[in-house]
Formats: structure tokens, sequence, C-alpha cells
């Protein structure tokens, strides 16, 4: 049944995946306003942050799980897996495995959820682009080719980029993502480009 809707719930579980140190951690800390540490430790289980993200007249209330990136977590990881709504993607744009390694962490994904959900792939420390081991250019098209939006980011110069990209895949997880949906909740086409193309992402 139906929700009504002074009772919807929208509450969303996200989850970041990806290798040990490509800054998942970084990235939701810096995105609920805690400072960017440059000698993060190694996360060994899994935790999450809440985070408000107002779309329209809606909030909605994210809670951000961080995940470890070191294989010796992964059952651990799939625990936590388990009923994410978005799962973000995450590489380091100076390290090529960790970008190889993402067809192993979409492996994860499609063996755990199997609950209605959306994807995204981000590329982190995009301030070290002048020593970058992945083109933005070939991850787009492979974003693309899973039918996942993408975006490089940098938890450290500018958390305002990855909250950009929570609040465009809240807004495909809601069906908001057609232009013309955009504009009955008030949001304008020039503040938020359609980057996603309704279909189903791959995992
Ligand atoms: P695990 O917990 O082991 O899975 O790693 P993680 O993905 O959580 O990485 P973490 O956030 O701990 O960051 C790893 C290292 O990368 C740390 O030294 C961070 O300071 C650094 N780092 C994270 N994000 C950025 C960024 O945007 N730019 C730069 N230059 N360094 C970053
Ligand atoms: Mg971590």
């Amino acid at each position: 049944m139906e929700k009504a809707d002074d009772q919807q719930d929208n509450s969303m579980k996200v989850i970041l995946l990806g290798n040990s140190g490509v800054g998942k951690t970084n990235l939701i800390n810096t995105s609920v306003g805690q400072t960017f540490q440059i000698d993060s430790s190694v996360t060994t289980s899994g935790s999450f942050s809440h985070k408000d993200i107002k779309i329209g007249d809606e909030t909605y209330g994210l809670n951000l799980w961080d995940t470890a990136g070191q294989e010796k977590y992964e059952s651990i990881t799939k625990i936590f897996l388990k009923k994410s709504e978005i799962v973000i993607f995450v590489y380091d744009i100076t390290d090529a495995k960790s970008f190889k390694d993402l067809e192993k962490w979409i492996s994860l994904c499609e063996e755990v959820i199997d609950n209605d959900h959306v994807c995204g792939i981000v590329g982190n420390k995009e301030d070290l682009y002048s020593i970058e081991q992945v083109k933005a250019e070939t991850a787009r098209n492979y974003a693309k080719s899973k039918k996942m939006q993408f975006k490089l980011v940098s938890a450290k110069d500018n958390p305002a980029g990855f909250i950009y990209f929570l609040t465009e895949l809240v807004m495909e997880h809601k069906g908001l993502s057609k232009p013309e949906k955009r504009e009955t909740i008030g949001l304008s086409k020039e503040n938020h480009k359609a980057t996603k193309n309704n279909q189903k992402c791959s995992c």
C-alpha cells in the first residue's frame, strides 16, 4: 500500500565503494562539514553519517555509509551493502588500478543488492589532475557504458561537488531527472543539468 504524502519516508541509504585510499572516508566527512584529513586512518568496518539534502520543497535524509576498501573486509562490506538505494563507486584519478577495480566493485553490488537502487561513479582527487592516470573521458565513457552518472570530485578542495552529485543521484532515484519534472518542483534546468538517461544502471 502506498504511504500518504505526509507519511512519506524520505530517508535513503547511500553507500560508497572503492579501493582502499581512494578517499571514501574523506568524501563523506567533508560533505557533512568535517575537515579534510591528510592522514586519515584506514577504515576497517563501516559507519554512517547523516546528511539532509533539500530538493524543491522536500528534504531527503541521507545515511551515508562508509566502507572499507581493503579486500579482507569484503564480507562486512557485503552486509552493509544490502538494502542500499544509492551506490557510489569511487576511484582515485591518480591510481589506474582503482579505476580498473571498479569492475570488481560493480560485480559485488550486482551480487548483493536485490532492491531498487541507482549507481554513480566518482573520480576523486581532482585537485591532483596534473598526475592523473585515468583520463576523464575514459571514465566518462565507462560510466556511460554502465548507464551511470559520473563526476570528477575533490574531497580536499571542493566538497560541494560531491554534494551536488549526491543530489543528482537522489533525483534519479526519485524519478526527478526529467527536465519537466524538475520544473514542477521548482528546479531550473540551468542549475541542474540532466546528466542521466533514466535507464537502469547495470548493477
Ligand atoms: P579505506 O578506508 O582504506 O577504504 O580508504 P578511503 O577510501 O576511505 O580513503 P581516505 O578517505 O582514508 O583517503 C586516503 C588518502 O587520500 C588520505 O591520505 C587522504 O588525505 C587522501 N585524499 C582523500 N581525498 C583526497 C582528495 O580529494 N585530494 C587529495 N589530494 N587527497 C585526498
Ligand atoms: Mg576509509
